[in-house]
């Protein structure tokens, strides 16, 4: 068992290794996820069904790939909010919302959101669920229903388990590394996972073969 201090060192230690994997991010995940051409998080976006005025909000949002696509349907008068614990990550981020106002940059922890109750119409998390620690998973499916407005969405992209063997192997590695034991047995048991948090968990096809997205509300 960690102490508080234990537990803010290892976030610390997995804050720098964001940092650091923040500047090969968008190729490695472009290889990754078969996505070339960077249509996935716009697939994310219609998927989501965000319309003029909405309120967005993208966690773990990395180099912030899907917040110009949410940026694109929420209009002038709506607001589309990327929130991450690394800061190596947001500056990726804060170079390619350069010029948008409607997406604004926040850096926190997605187990304790800083916003207040109902505020947000979609909550979207791509390729990062399966990544996150311990009790921080739980944590934050409950702040995400928090910072709903009541019956709104949450949408959860993440990869398929890849079908080309060597490529699998590595996907468990990454996995296995980063201590998440957790996350395998969350890859197997998905959707009854998300099923113990919201009353209707959809599963949607994404073109690319290599994703999947769970609409719950
Ligand atoms: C694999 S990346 C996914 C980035 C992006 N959503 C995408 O689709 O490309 C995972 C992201 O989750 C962030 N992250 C991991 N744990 C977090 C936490 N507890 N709070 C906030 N962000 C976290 C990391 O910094 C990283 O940017």
């Amino acid at each position: 068992m960690l102490t508080n201090k234990g537990h803010a060192a290892v976030r610390k230690l997995r804050q720098k290794y964001y940092d650091l994997f923040s500047k090969f991010y968008d190729r490695f995940i472009a290889m990754h996820a078969s996505d070339k051409q960077g249509v996935l998080r716009d697939i994310l976006a219609e998927q989501a069904g965000a319309a003029p005025g909405d309120c967005v909000l993208d966690i773990c949002t990395g180099t912030g790939a899907a917040l110009r696509p949410l940026a694109g349907r929420v209009g002038a008068k709506g607001l589309v909010v990327g929130l991450d614990f690394s800061s190596g990550m947001l500056g990726a981020a804060r170079e390619k919302s350069r010029g948008n106002d409607r997406v604004c940059l926040i850096q926190a922890d997605c187990g304790r959101l800083p916003f207040k109750t109902g505020v947000f119409t979609v909550v979207t998390c791509s390729h990062a669920f399966y990544e996150l620690k311990g009790a921080t998973q739980v944590n934050t499916l409950n702040e995400i229903k928090r910072c709903l407005k009541p019956g709104k969405p949450f949408l959860m992209m993440e990869h398929e388990v890849p079908e080309n063997r060597l490529i699998r192997l590595l996907f468990y590695i990454r996995l296995i590394s980063m201590g998440r034991e957790r996350a395998l047995q969350i890859l197997k048991h998905e959707a009854g996972f998300l099923k113990q948090h919201f009353r209707q968990v959809r599963k949607a096809a994404v073109v690319t073969g290599k994703s999947k997205i769970y609409i719950c509300t």
